[in-house]
């Protein structure tokens, strides 16, 4: 995934935490009454900052008390509009050394409380969240563009993740082992690792988050979180709430830590901390791989969850009223900005046409526009950078041999005169075709003609990316091949699904340029914690291990 961490705002007027009411409608269905069910006016926007602590400057640096940081000033645009929210001023070196200290302190109580009392402390921020749901799902939909619908699902998802570590807290099981040696127990528990180092994404600015956090808290940890600085406002908000139950509990600073900066910064001095054994990074393959040298250095433990390059296979016999449904959502969803897109649709030639002619015939209808609308599929992108990457992209298809089918046009006019907006494209591709092995985050769909299965499992994983994947086949045999060994090589198979909208209980993560951690539900808590194996000797004897023999002490 593509990490937003600069934003290039377009033209915008410098008022503050006050958008102007602006039309943004849909593409080919004009809203004629002009309703602007995000923008009905300054006060309801004032009013859910508000309720969220939002002010028109705001500290970005957080240890249990909002400190005042000397960083740069950080501005906060909206995509929709390219207007500003809010200011933030960022962290520097001293916040974040400050932050570390109050995590390790902090992390000497919490890692001593049970862990069901831990969780119960999470039911507390799992009940906040639903009481602000609908606040946290305006911000994320104001700050990072996404359709309310989706910015609704991503609070949901924070819900969800706070119910599952809730029963987790109680089920952080070990095992136990039947020892070789008489009068002997031999078992593993697992304990709280430390203050560990969350770096999160601009598309995902709080689910992501509370996967990691969430885990981390009934694991014990302390954490010290640098979101993108694409959605600063985002990260205050949730701080605030989790906060604000810690302390109704009693509960010490620095158990959860703030650092709004710049990767340069905030970001390597996290990186090379030896007192975060664990960093968490969401973001760009490139992110991850500074990440991983840097962290390795110091033998630290990393989670890396990072780019995909997501295909999809549909062969002959699928159902394609099913597929397309998925394909839409896997492709246009969050503006193509998912790390779980769907970026590559390889199809079987005998479907091929209809299926074609189905998409763009979806694509036209696809309504563009402002993410408060509930009826809208498609807001803007993250930013005026983004939109230069979609522009370069467009640019290079004809000349490695592609065929724009849709779209491929960066939106300006009327309605779209401000803010980041462009078409969700259609491809014509090849396999040879180096766009298709890249991932852009934009909304660039490749369809690529195969013959057969054979031909369409090597197009797909033929691609240094490994997260998510999906076949569309009424072929029970195919489909099991696809989960075979030799089969998807991704962290995330599905069959009559695309490539999005993974469910948190399964584990989340990819293989290979992906990275190799796993997120959210299952045992992907493990990574947060540490194991240890324990043998207790109740005996009056001492045997060893392998029946050695080290001579004989008895007196
Ligand atoms: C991401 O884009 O970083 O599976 C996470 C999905 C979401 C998570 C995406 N549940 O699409």
């Amino acid at each position: 995934m593509a990490c937003g961490e600069s934003r290039v705002p377009g033209t915008h007027s410098q008022k503050i935490y006050s958008l102007s009411p602006r039309n943004a409608s849909s593409i080919g269905e004009p809203d004629k009454e002009e309703k602007h069910l995000s923008f009905k006016g300054d006060q309801i926007m004032r009013d859910f900052l508000k309720k969220l602590g939002i002010r028109e400057t705001n500290s970005g640096a957080f240890d249990g008390q909002w400190l005042e940081p000397s960083g740069p000033e950080i501005t906060s645009y909206t995509p929709i509009t390219d207007e500003p929210i809010a200011k933030v001023i960022s962290s520097t070196a001293k916040e974040c050394e400050r932050a570390i200290r109050r995590a390790q302190e902090a992390f000497r109580h919490w890692c001593m409380i049970p862990g069901p009392k831990r969780g119960e402390i999470v039911r507390q921020i799992s009940m906040r969240l639903r009481d602000n749901k609908s606040s946290l799902s305006q911000l994320i939909a104001l700050e990072a563009g996404k359709t309310i619908a989706e910015s609704e699902g991503e609070v949901q998802e924070m819900i969800d993740m706070a119910d599952f570590v809730v029963g987790l807290s109680r089920q952080l099981y070990g095992v136990t082992m039947q020892s070789e040696r008489p009068n002997h127990r031999l078992y593993e528990h697992w304990l709280p690792l430390g203050p560990i180092g969350i770096i999160t994404s601009f598309n995902f600015p709080l689910a992501v988050f509370s996967w990691n956090a969430l885990v981390g808290l009934v694991a014990g940890d302390t954490l010290v979180w640098k979101p993108s600085s694409s959605t600063p406002l985002c990260s205050i908000a949730a701080v605030r709430l989790f906060d604000q139950v810690l302390k109704e509990n009693g509960m010490p600073d620095g158990i959860i830590s703030l650092l709004i900066g710049g990767g340069e910064s905030i970001g390597e001095a996290l990186l090379a901390d030896r007192r975060l054994p664990l960093i968490s990074a969401t973001g760009s393959c490139q992110l991850g791989r500074r990440v991983a040298e840097v962290v390795g250095k110091r033998l630290g433990r990393t989670l890396l969850e990072l780019g995909g390059n997501n295909g999809v296979i549909l062969l002959n016999d699928a159902d394609l009223s099913l597929a397309l449904k998925s394909i839409l959502f896997a492709s246009v969803g969050t503006s193509g900005q998912r790390c779980t897109t769907l970026r590559r649709l390889i199809v079987q030639d005998g479907v091929y046409d209809r299926l074609v002619a189905s998409i763009v015939d979806a694509y036209e209808k696809i309504r563009i526009g402002d993410p408060f609308d509930p009826k809208t599929l498609m807001g803007p992108l993250i930013d005026q950078n983004a939109v230069e990457v979609y522009k370069a992209v467009i640019k290079r298809v004809p000349h490695e041999g592609g065929e724009i089918l849709w779209g491929g046009e960066v939106l300006r006019d009327g309605i779209y005169s401000k803010g980041c907006w462009v078409k969700p494209t259609l491809v014509a591709a090849h396999k040879e075709m180096p766009l298709t092995k890249e991932e852009n985050f934009v909304p660039v769909l490749y369809i690529i003609k195969v013959r057969d299965y054979e031909e369409a499992i090597d197009i797909h994983n033929n691609v240094d990316q490994g997260l998510s994947s999906g076949i569309f086949t009424t072929n029970l045999s195919v489909a099991e091949r696809f989960l075979s060994p030799l089969g998807s090589d991704c962290g995330i198979a599905n069959v009559n699904i695309a490539t999005s909208g993974a469910e948190l209980g399964g584990a989340f993560g990819g293989e290979k340029d992906t990275g190799g951690g796993r997120e959210a539900g299952s045992d992907a808590w493990k990574f947060y914690m540490r194991r240890q194996t324990v043998t207790i000797n109740w005996g009056k004897d001492l045997p060893l291990a392998q029946g050695i023999k080290f001579g004989d002490f008895s007196s």
